[in-house]
């Protein structure tokens, strides 16, 4: 089956609803087709607590301190004309945000209630109490169905960008110049095979945290766009940079692990070891409040030191009731498990969160293929550096699907035609594959990635990682070439390939930067 339209957005999170919405609007007569593995609203987006940074009043902040911190926090790698671009771009996206419907908290004098997270030298954060991409996601994915010439499908699975490779076979895939002509998609509820054309895609499939064993990413971060890109030879960088959040709920046998937003710290808590005793001034002047390498690293160093598997965030001291009234959902979530935060600490330790590396995209978020577009947090546009600095990625994805559906309106082409795209040829020739494999074989990615590709690596660790890897890679690529294609299957197709470029990236990095840390190099 073939679904024709304009523009094919894969991924429905904030950078691919915002990007459809703007396109819908400047294109009221194309057609826009948004795919999405699972349900709507499954995304990372949908998990955001802290907020938005922006800028929003000048007598009270700055774009220059809102940049000064963000490139501090980049640990020198950030792209000085990339983030002046989106700092001084997010006044407009937030009005934007605000037209669609989203709801940011204020305070008693009916101003904007801007709370503050590490890393920042001034309390600029939005949000919509501690469930602010909840919110987000809710009034987008209502605009967008109110949008007609937006079509939606739901539990379909991007498998792979069709290319030159695909379509004028072998020889012309060894061109270097690619150009892309929508996805190969799985319906995931009639288990078929889907051909999605297009003349414009823009990906937007979000993280990968699912390659560590302990995460606050949904499910859903498998890293699909990472391997999407890398099989069509789109050029991808940085992705050896994992941020690791310092305080996700220690809860042993949930998964995801629930985010403590860092917004609990901007708000006056304090880090504790096992002893009772504030740790953060051995590590930084900035205390609880230094960017998140640091703090990771700091509570990493902090439970080896003491043996034990998490350290604890005190809020005792705090104002019960303002917390509440910001923290409701965080609140209700230690109530379920017994901790009284008015007395009882809050056990915390690390979880991959955030990939800051992807595919690399110029300021229109255009890729190295030709007409092949990323935003979000797939993409490297150079913002984060080797950290990213706290609330910058709802921003970095609104700025983005913004300058790409702009540079869209002035360049689209109505005279270029697709060529002749093939069916997907299906060479599955075993249906008897027990699905436990996938299952052992995922769990063990996540082994390999946590014991050795975590907040501290070292030359050997990395080697032991990419041995371990090659072995599943070839287990994994039998399967695939053989068995039923099934989103499991396809997940762990690219989890593989985002730890192995995860590994062969920091196999190439030879200096400590930001969220790459290695004994070697101390
Ligand atoms: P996502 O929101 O992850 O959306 C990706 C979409 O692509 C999903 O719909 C997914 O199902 C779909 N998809 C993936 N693969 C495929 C495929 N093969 N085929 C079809 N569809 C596919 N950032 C901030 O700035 N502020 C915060 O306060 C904040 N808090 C966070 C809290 C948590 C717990 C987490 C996990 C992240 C947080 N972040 C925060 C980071 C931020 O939420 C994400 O970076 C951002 O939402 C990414 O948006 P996105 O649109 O790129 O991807
Ligand atoms: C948080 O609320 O701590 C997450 C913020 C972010 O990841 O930017």
């Amino acid at each position: 089956m073939k679904v024709k339209s304009d523009f094919l957005v894969i991924g429905s999170g904030i950078a691919g609803l915002s990007f459809a919405l703007k396109t819908a609007q400047n294109f009221p007569d194309k057609k826009i087709t948004i795919i999405t593995k699972g349900s709507k609203e499954e995304s990372n987006t949908k998990y955001a607590q802290g907020g938005i940074a922006t800028v929003y009043d000048l007598t009270q902040d700055s774009y220059k301190a809102h940049i000064q911190d963000t490139l501090i926090a980049g640990d020198g790698l950030c792209d000085e004309s990339v983030v002046k671009m989106v700092i001084i771009q997010a006044t407009e996206r937030l009005d934007e945000l605000l037209n669609w419907g989203v709801s940011f908290d204020k305070n008693a004098q009916g101003e904007y209630d801007l709370g503050k997270e590490g890393g920042h030298s001034k309390n600029r954060i939005f949000h919509h109490k501690d469930i602010t991409g909840y919110e987000i996601e809710r009034s987008l994915l209502k605009k967008v169905n109110q949008t007609p010439n937006i079509d939606f499908y739901d539990f379909h699975y991007a498998i792979d960008l069709i290319t030159e490779h695909q379509v004028f076979g072998d020889l012309m895939s060894l061109e270097t110049d690619k150009t892309v002509f929508g996805a190969y998609v799985l319906d995931e509820k009639k288990h078929e095979i889907k051909t999605f054309t297009a003349k414009y895609t823009l990906l937007a499939t979000g993280g990968s945290g699912q390659v560590y064993e302990t995460t606050t990413n949904p499910f859903v971060a498998t890293g699909d766009g990472i391997g999407m890109a890398y099989r069509a030879k789109a050029r991808l960088a940085d992705m050896e940079f994992i941020q690791f959040h310092p305080t996700a709920l220690y809860n042993p046998g949930e998964s995801p692990a629930f985010l403590i937003s860092e917004a609990v710290r901007g708000f006056g808590a304090f880090l504790r070891n096992e002893q009772g005793q504030r740790f953060m001034k051995k590590y930084d002047e900035r205390m609880e409040l230094a960017p998140r390498d640091i703090v990771a690293r700091a509570i990493d160093t902090e439970m080896k030191l003491q043996g034990s598997k998490h350290v604890y965030l005190d809020v005792s001291h705090l104002d019960y009731e303002a917390f509440i009234k910001h923290f409701p959902n965080i609140t209700r979530k230690c109530e379920s498990l017994n901790i009284d935060i008015r007395k009882d600490y809050i056990p915390v330790a690390p979880a991959a969160h955030y990939m800051m590396g992807g595919i690399i995209v110029d300021k229109n978020a255009q890729t190295s293929i030709k007409n092949l577009y990323a935003s979000g947090e797939v993409s490297r546009t150079g913002l984060h550096g080797a950290n990213r600095l706290a609330s910058n990625s709802l921003l970095e994805a609104l700025v983005y699907s913004h300058n790409a559906a702009t540079h869209l309106a002035k360049n689209y082409n109505d005279e270029y035609q697709l060529p002749s795209i093939p069916e997907w040829i299906d060479t599955s020739t075993d249906r008897t594959m027990e699905k436990i494999l996938i299952t052992h074989d995922r769990n063990e990615v996540k082994t390999i990635m946590s014991n050795y590709v975590g907040i501290v690596r070292s030359n050997e660790r990395l080697l032991r990682a990419l041995r371990r890897l090659y072995v599943l890679y070839q287990d994994n690529k039998r399967l695939y070439d053989h068995a039923e294609i099934s989103t499991d299957l396809l997940e762990l197709r690219n989890l593989i390939t985002t730890a192995y470029l995860i590994v062969e990236f920091s196999r190439k990095r030879k200096q400590n930067k930001g969220g790459f840390y290695s004994k070697d190099f101390i």
